[in-house]
């Protein structure tokens, strides 16, 4: 055995028996440290001849390996040993209640596009969606609201710097409304379509957040007119706010994609300093709430997007979902909703689990 081979052997035993991590890092020190006898041999092989270090390299080079080797086989064999020693002596109490889970709830925006879902599943609508990220074309001029329309101003529009493919510039869209157009371009008609989303608006009060969310709602097909349409709100509204007593009032108004167009306002009383639903605007103590705009489909959208207005008719509304939650769950500042406050979601949240189903689903209270 060459002298080399002698000091592996001999460095191995030692190691392999070495009592526990401390004394085995001493013994790393002193074979492998900067000072180590291994490392000094290292060093001498510096100061050699070529034919000299080429003759010794390979023996300290394998003594060097060796020695790191019994060195990382000793270190896991004695940290594998005390870890069964702390698995031995260490117990686990079962018995001990685990930390409750945090709990998320349902957003009372969410809650409540799932009950207008519902809702107008039941009256045979399907549920559409369009792009948050919209072309110019389709949120406003396929509304009949061309480049230089004064409603365009009214919309207080975020604008991309990027050119639209159909002209403009893409824009966050500005109301939901252009899925109407979208969805009729896709399907054709006939048609009956809800369309729920987020929509964008450079504005910021207690009523008013950047971002917020609407309701679109669509009919074509043939025949269709201003009475087919009250009595689709009606019946939403009843099932949405769970009572009977719901009074509208239909109001003339403007809007550029329906002619005509009516707002709608829902009559409230107040108790208590509250306003609540319920009753006609015109008594005593009563006013009118403007909930809601719609009206028959102008035929100019309807043309833009394909169809042929002599043949098809329809109507469409929009109404806010935030603001409907709100007026259903009692909830007062808009800006409340999107600050992800957590007290404020686990009060107004709904559970996952636990869900209020509508009492009145449409003609299931009857
Ligand atoms: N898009 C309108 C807005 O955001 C709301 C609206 C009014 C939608 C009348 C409609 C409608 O579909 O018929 O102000």
């Amino acid at each position: 055995m060459s002298e080399h081979e002698q000091m592996a052997h001999e460095a191995s035993a030692r190691i392999a028996g070495a009592a526990d991590l401390n004394a085995l890092e001493a013994m790393r020190v002193e074979y492998l440290g900067k000072q180590g006898s291994i490392s000094g041999l290292l060093k001498t092989l510096g100061k050699m001849s070529p034919d000299e270090r080429q003759e010794k390299a390979p023996a300290i080079q394998s003594l060097r390996q060796t020695v790191a080797d019994a060195l990382t086989a000793r270190k896991d064999e004695l940290e594998a040993a005390e870890l069964e020693a702390r698995l031995a002596t260490e117990t686990l109490d079962l018995t001990l209640p685990a930390p409750a889970a945090p709990k998320g709830s349902v957003h009372p925006v969410s809650q409540v596009m799932d009950e207008l879902a519902e809702i107008f599943a039941d009256l045979g609508f399907a549920v559409a969606t369009g792009p948050e990220i919209e072309d110019d074309w389709y949120n406003f001029t396929a509304l009949n609201m061309p480049e230089s329309h004064p409603a365009r101003a009214m919309h207080d529009t975020f604008y991309f710097p990027d050119t639209a493919p159909k002209g403009g510039k893409m824009l966050l869209r500005t109301h939901t409304s252009p899925v109407q157009v979208r969805t009729m371009m896709a399907e054709g008609a006939p048609l009956r379509i809800i369309a729920p989303g987020r929509v964008y608006r450079s504005d910021s009060d207690a009523t008013h957040t950047p971002m917020f969310h609407q309701i679109e709602g669509l009919v074509i097909d043939k025949g269709i007119h201003l009475g087919h349409l009250k009595w689709t709100l009606e019946t939403f509204l009843k099932a949405f706010f769970e009572t009977e007593d719901i009074v509208l009032r239909l109001r003339p108004s403007y809007f550029p994609f329906t002619e005509p167009s009516v707002e709608v306002d829902v009559g409230f009383a107040i108790e208590n300093g509250k306003r609540i639903l319920g009753g006609s605007g015109d008594e005593p103590g009563h006013g009118w709430m403007e909930l809601l705009g719609s009206g028959m489909v102008n035929r100019r959208v309807i043309e833009f997007a394909g169809l042929d207005p002599d043949e098809w008719q329809g109507f469409a509304f929009g109404v806010g979902v935030d603001r409907l939650a709100m007026l259903k769950y009692g909830m007062d500042d808009l800006r409340a909703f999107f600050d992800g406050d957590t007290r404020w979601l686990s009060h107004y949240g709904f559970s996952p689990f636990d869900q209020p189903t509508l009492s009145a689903g449409v003609g299931a209270k009857a």
